[in-house]
């Protein structure tokens, strides 16, 4: 599937055929897909808890506006950023020093790599939840291309209690939620609306 269909594919699917799951092989190809993400210094700062239970995705809707997709679709997951990815002694900003220095990095450039990130991401809270975001909004988005490609439906969703979340599950502090992602497929026979509007290249090119 080229890129355009793969964009024209994707579409956030409302109703997803509660009797039809995804194979455990199909979201470990997805979540794999989207690993191959971009992230700022290669530091990943993305997590996924993937519900399956009936009843861990019913508390979760009760968090979520009760939007009947947490539950019908066989996969939700909850789409974890991780505000202190960037910080020094954190496993994952261990391992990618750790694969600099293999791939030529000298020890000595340690102190230039703990104040490049702390300086860009650690200046104020805006700061670390802006490295925690847009890194995992690109993992997100690749997450529901990824899901297209293997003929997965998806909806993103922010409708929901983001403390009241964090509670239910006990996700650490260091996490912030940007948003959940039903996976599926679509009920059969499923007319979908329209393809929304979209701003125009136009509308998206500007100068100050
Ligand atoms: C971060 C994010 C959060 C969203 N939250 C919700 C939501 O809580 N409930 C919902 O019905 N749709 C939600 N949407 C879906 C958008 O309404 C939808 O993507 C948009 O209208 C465009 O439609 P399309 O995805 O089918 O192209 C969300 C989308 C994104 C990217």
């Amino acid at each position: 599937m080229n890129f355009q269909k793969l964009s024209q594919n994707r579409r956030s699917v409302n109703f997803f055929d509660p009797d039809r799951d995804v194979s455990q092989d199909l979201v470990r190809q997805m979540v794999e897909m989207a690993a191959a993400s971009p992230s700022s210094f290669n530091l990943q700062p993305w997590n996924l808890i993937v519900l399956r239970d009936k009843d861990e995705k019913k508390r979760l809707k009760s968090l979520a506006w009760d939007q009947p997709k947490v539950v019908e679709a066989p996969v939700t997951m909850i789409v974890l950023a991780d505000q202190k990815g960037w910080q020094e002694g954190h496993p994952v900003f261990e391992r990618t020093w750790k694969e600099m220095m293999a791939s030529g990095m000298p020890a000595e450039q340690r102190d230039w790599f703990l104040n490049a990130t702390n300086s860009l991401y650690n200046w104020s809270g805006d700061a670390r939840l802006a490295f925690a975001a847009k890194n995992t909004g690109f993992f997100a988005m690749s997450l529901m291309y990824a899901a297209v490609s293997l003929g997965l439906d998806t909806h993103p969703m922010d409708g929901f209690d983001h403390e009241g979340v964090k509670k239910a599950f006990n996700i650490p502090d260091n996490y912030w939620v940007p948003l959940l992602l039903a996976v599926g497929y679509r009920t059969k026979d499923l007319e979908l609306t329209p393809p929304k509007w979209r701003k125009s290249y136009e509308d998206i090119v500007t100068k100050f």
